[in-house]
């Protein structure tokens, strides 16, 4: 994504749903995003009922007119937000698609016309919280973060193979499982668990269901999934780091487990096709991403229509203060870790909805493990 990223919403007249959007977010975002909006069938003018409605919140539509999607508008965006131009919505490799369900302003009265402006209203401003938040490192550091999860991994790996992976404290890494649950997997592929929670007891895995684990490491809640799941299902982890690839395939072999695959890639780019997937587990990981917006959109893609997100992870305390390029901090969950609000904000712009968010047990001070649930819409 460019330094200073391109929104583009896309309705059908160009005439409400988009125009509010892209008038709120221009607003709010004082320079720091570029929007557009267009339609895949403009009209002549704005409807009348959102000018009010707009006029009413400080944002000015009188100069503004429906324009046409252009190939060449698409193409600038980094982030294409539809809104109901069905087979009309551009799709272009290499972008962020968002799909936000709205209610048609047209020929609606203004007191309609104002709660869909206050829908969108939240959804804009969620929107906005995440590129700033993805914006506040510079690039530079991003790269400079993930090769600093990648190398911290790498060697956690390592040190796992050669039998002195982590310990088994109460509430990290072996110590989230209960015994009865590891049991008759290797002990080695227990030992080198280094994550927050059981995210398998949480997703309640179903026989036949297909399960995609982000940032897999040594393997466990993969072999545990896939044995969930049965010979009718299939467990896939993911992840970047080549040494955590292969301690999970030595791990699968000695368990014997036939319906597990472990894939090489990031999780802001999921390998896998679209609705491929009933449920999404990660364990104390997405707290390493430095684009969680990325993330959180990959795995609303890659999740079938009522599949599930199961997740581990860390959250930070609203008053926390932390550097976020200290990259020690950062492979430790910590530095990147969002708030309990912040991960709401970026999980709704992805599409999830249900929400819920519990908290487990302090991982340090102004850090604490949580369970999220969420789910992608039927
Ligand atoms: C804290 S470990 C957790 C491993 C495993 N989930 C567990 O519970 O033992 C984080 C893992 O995520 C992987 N990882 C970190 N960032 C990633 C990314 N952006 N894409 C894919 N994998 C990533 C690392 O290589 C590492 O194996």
């Amino acid at each position: 994504m460019s330094d200073v990223p391109e929104v583009l919403f896309v309705c059908v007249h160009n005439a409400g749903r988009s125009q509010m959007a892209a008038g709120l977010l221009d607003h709010y975002a004082q320079g720091r995003v570029h929007v557009r909006s267009a339609g895949s069938a403009p009209v002549d003018q704005i409807n009348p009922a959102v000018v009010t409605v707009m006029e009413e919140v400080g944002v000015d539509l009188t100069k503004e007119f429906p324009k046409p999607l252009t190939d060449e508008v698409a193409r600038a965006a980094d982030v294409i937000v539809t809104m109901g131009c069905g087979d009309a919505c551009p799709v272009y490799p290499g972008k962020r698609y968002l799909d936000w369900v709205l209610v048609d302003p047209a020929g609606r009265g203004v007191e309609d016309v104002r709660t869909i402006r206050d829908d969108i209203d939240q959804r804009v401003r969620a929107l906005l919280a995440e590129f700033v938040l993805a914006t506040a490192s510079p690039m530079a550091d991003r790269a400079a973060i993930e090769e600093a999860v990648r190398a911290h991994y790498a060697d956690a790996a390592r040190r796992a193979t050669g039998g002195c992976g982590d310990t088994a404290e109460a509430g990290i890494g072996a110590g989230c499982y209960d015994p009865a649950d590891v049991e008759g997997l290797p002990a080695a592929a227990v030992a080198s668990s280094i994550g927050c929670a059981n995210p398998v007891v949480v997703a309640e895995l179903a026989e036949g269901e297909v399960v995609l684990d982000l940032g897999s490491g040594g393997g466990i809640d993969v072999l545990l999934s896939a044995r969930r799941v049965g010979a009718s299902g299939r467990a896939y982890g993911l992840d970047m780091t080549d040494e955590m690839l292969a301690l999970a395939r030595t791990h699968q072999a000695e368990a014997g487990i036939t319906n597990a695959e472990f894939l090489k890639g990031h999780m802001e780019a999921v390998p896998l096709p679209n609705a491929s997937v009933d449920v999404v587990l990660s364990n104390c990981v997405i707290a390493l991403a430095v684009d969680k917006g990325r993330v959180f959109s990959e795995a609303f893609r890659v999740l079938r229509p009522g599949g599930r997100l199961a997740i581990a992870d860390v959250v930070a305390d609203d008053d926390h203060s932390s550097d976020p390029a200290d990259a020690a901090s950062w492979v430790a969950c910590v530095s990147g870790a969002l708030t309990e609000s912040g991960y709401r904000a970026a999980l709704a712009t992805a599409g999830f909805t249900e929400t819920a968010i519990e908290f487990s047990h302090a991982v340090m001070d102004g850090f604490t493990s949580v369970i999220v649930r969420a789910s992608k819409r039927r």
